[in-house]
């Protein structure tokens, strides 16, 4: 019964389709358990580059089923792009399945999510305009078309009927033309009925993949701080994004994993609005969204771009109970004389070391930096940890310790090969 989670230990974007791609050539499943299409995973291998939003990156594997799984909400023509996009790109891919469970995501999710952040005005949240949050706003008021129901061609319409009537009330509060009907249904029965022979209830098959002891990855979006729950709420993502969401959102219990591995960069970014204690407003922040090219793969938006924030860090560790950490993007650090982490916060004239979870607190906290040796030289063509340079291994050490996790998996490099292997015994557990 190997499983392996893989989840983003900070604020996404932390380098997880990599990962998910050379771990997944060992896997019988992936499975993607949250969010939407806000997600954006590159994965780059045989000089070619693959972009993902909704499907698992292992669908690269041509022997790997991959399940869109119960937890997320799809927009199908952002599903049926995707796949054209990566058929035309590989011929040899894995198979696609999608969840019964998962909710659909309408046009008037993505109006209504653009029209209430307007709303918002200097509180906004900064979305991906996608229109995650209104998906699972839904959801959770027992309102929101699950894909079986939206494959059903005798229940789409009466469900659809249903709905845009409170939808179509809820745009003319925003001063908005209501939708059409029959445009709308006409459309999605169209992307239904091509999605209908990819969707089955995926749960058995996880629990049958799990308990028939095959190896199931189960694929995290976004990062442990964009939790509903466990982030920096309310600049969060509408889902959960931690290693718990991979129980609730693919059908199997917590006894049923045995390893997590949290991927973080080696800096930490965030993109859209919120707190970020170690944030760098100068040339250095500049200096790594540059070389880094951090700009989002899903919005294009540039990311805001800080030091490793070790509190942060090791509060995710505890949270998703890591077995190991997968430390990516070394390589753009290097060249800086000194490096810095934060080793705990000033709040009100006194030293913490967690994130208060109260928002309002943590935009008020001052970083406390341990200030290390930086590091030179290119870092892609290490291959094994001893080809680091010392200061870049003692950095390492250090967030090792402090965290009192280890390092499991070193990246590099955007490059499948680019890929060091420190603890190969913590990754399927
Ligand atoms: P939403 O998920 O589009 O509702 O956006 C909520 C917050 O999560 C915003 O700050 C987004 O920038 C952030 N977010 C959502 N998905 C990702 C991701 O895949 N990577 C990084 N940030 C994300």
């Amino acid at each position: 019964m190997p499983t392996l989670v893989i989840i983003g230990a900070q604020w996404g974007d932390e380098a997880k389709g990599k990962l998910v791609d050379v771990l997944g050539a060992e896997a019988d499943l992936v499975v993607r358990y949250s969010g939407g299409n806000n997600a954006g995973h590159t994965v780059i291998t045989g000089g070619q580059e693959f972009k993902f939003h909704l499907i698992p990156a292992g669908i690269l594997h041509p022997d790997t089923t991959a399940i869109v799984g119960s937890g997320m909400v799809v927009c199908p023509k952002g599903l049926l792009e995707e796949l054209d996009r990566t058929r035309s790109q590989k011929s040899e891919l894995g198979t696609l399945l999608i969840s019964s469970a998962a909710h659909v995501v309408f046009p008037y999710h993505r109006m209504l999510d653009s029209l209430e952040e307007e709303a918002r005005g200097a509180n906004r949240i900064g979305t991906t305009s996608r229109g995650i949050g209104p998906a699972y706003q839904d959801k959770v008021a027992r309102i929101g078309i699950r894909m079986g129901e939206f494959v059903d061609p005798e229940v789409f319409p009466t469900r659809l009927a249903d709905i845009i009537q409170v939808k179509n009330r809820m745009l003319a509060m925003f001063g908005k033309e209501p939708l059409d009907f029959q445009a709308l249904l006409t459309e999605y029965q169209a992307y239904a009925e091509r999605l209908r022979p990819f969707v089955v209830d995926t749960d058995p098959v996880v629990q049958d993949a799990v308990y028939g002891g095959k190896r199931v990855l189960f694929e995290g979006a976004q990062g442990t701080f964009l939790d509903l729950d466990s982030g920096t709420y309310p600049y969060v993502t509408s889902s959960h994004p931690t290693a718990g969401g991979a129980t609730i959102g693919t059908g199997i219990g917590p006894r049923m994993i045995d390893s997590v591995l949290g991927v973080c960069k080696a800096y930490t970014t965030r993109v859209g609005s919120g707190p970020f204690p170690t944030e760098l407003l100068d040339d250095v922040g500049e200096w790594i969204r540059q070389h880094g090219k951090e700009y989002g793969t899903t919005t294009g938006r540039g990311r805001r771009c800080g030091w490793l924030d070790l509190v942060m860090l090791r509060q995710s560790c505890r949270l998703n109970s890591l077995s190991g950490l997968v430390v990516t993007r070394l390589d753009i650090l290097s060249g800086f004389e000194t490096v810095k982490v934060c080793t705990g916060y000033q709040l009100d004239g006194k030293t913490i070391d967690y994130v208060p979870a109260n928002t309002f607190e943590f935009e008020r906290v001052e970083p406390v930096y341990t200030e290390m040796p930086g590091w030179s030289g290119d870092l892609r063509v290490c291959r094994k940890p001893e080809d680091l340079p010392s200061e870049a291994r003692s950095y390492l050490k250090f967030m090792e310790e402090f965290t009192q996790t280890p390092a499991t998996i070193l990246s590099v490099g955007p490059d499948r090969a680019e890929t060091m292997v420190v603890r190969p015994d913590l990754i399927w557990g």
